[in-house]
């Protein structure tokens, strides 16, 4: 029999004491550079980056797993009273479950509801398909390729239309604090008996 645990998660805004916990996950990040450049190779320069991204208008969005750590980050850098880039990141052992997904829909929510942007775009490199994929399903539509050898595409979603100002959003209601829990993981229990190969389950 296999044992299962529930992950939970909060997705939320970010905090100045969330810094440090930020910076442990960007450490820990891989593979780090590859995402037009980001996230930066060495402590210091994410040190310097986490500083120019949590400071200014930027909203920042994190989520948090239970047992405290970071692993999950988004960002509105606002550019005009209605127009914000946005950029995500997830740790490596949480991509594919659906979180990126559910912290994108937080932030056009909160963009939207919270800070009435009109717009909210990106540029991704045209081979991430989870990223591509993920912004498509959520609306973004590619304004034009960009980047050598057209590398990467330049994204864009309008927000802000008369059904998302509404109270009750139907689209992306996800409000914040918003509390998230995965299905249960299987893990291998010890009276699994081991596979041919002698490796556990
Ligand atoms: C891109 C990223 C934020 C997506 O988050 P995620 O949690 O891995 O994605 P989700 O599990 O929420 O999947 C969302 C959608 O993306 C698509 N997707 C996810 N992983 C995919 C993969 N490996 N291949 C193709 N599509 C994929 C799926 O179509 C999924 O759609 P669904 O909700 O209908 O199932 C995350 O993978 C990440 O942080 N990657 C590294 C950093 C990065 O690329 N940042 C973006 C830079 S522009």
């Amino acid at each position: 029999m296999a044992v299962r645990h529930p992950e939970e998660f909060i997705i939320r805004l970010a905090t100045p004491d969330d810094v440090p916990r930020l910076l442990q996950m960007y450490v820990d990040f891989e593979p780090k550079v590859e995402f037009q450049g980001l996230p930066p190779p060495t402590k210091e320069k994410i040190e310097q980056w986490l500083t120019s991204l949590t400071g200014g208008g930027n909203v920042n969005f994190v989520i948090e797993a239970a047992d405290g750590r970071i692993i999950g980050h988004a960002v509105l850098c606002r550019e005009a009273s209605d127009r914000a880039e946005v950029a995500i990141f997830l740790h490596q052992e949480f991509r594919g479950k659906g979180l990126g997904r559910k912290l994108m829909e937080a932030v056009i929510h909160f963009g939207c509801h919270c800070l009435h942007l009109r717009k909210i775009w990106l540029s991704v490199q045209t081979l991430n398909l989870p990223a591509v994929e993920l912004y498509r399903k959520l609306g973004f539509v590619t304004l034009h390729d960009i980047g050598d050898l057209s590398s990467e595409l330049l994204m864009e979603r309008s927000v802000g239309c008369p059904v998302c100002r509404q109270e009750e959003c139907p689209v992306f209601d996800k409000r914040l604090p918003l509390r998230i829990t995965l299905p249960p993981a299987e893990e291998p229990s010890q009276s699994d008996p081991p596979s041919e190969d002698g490796r556990p389950r």
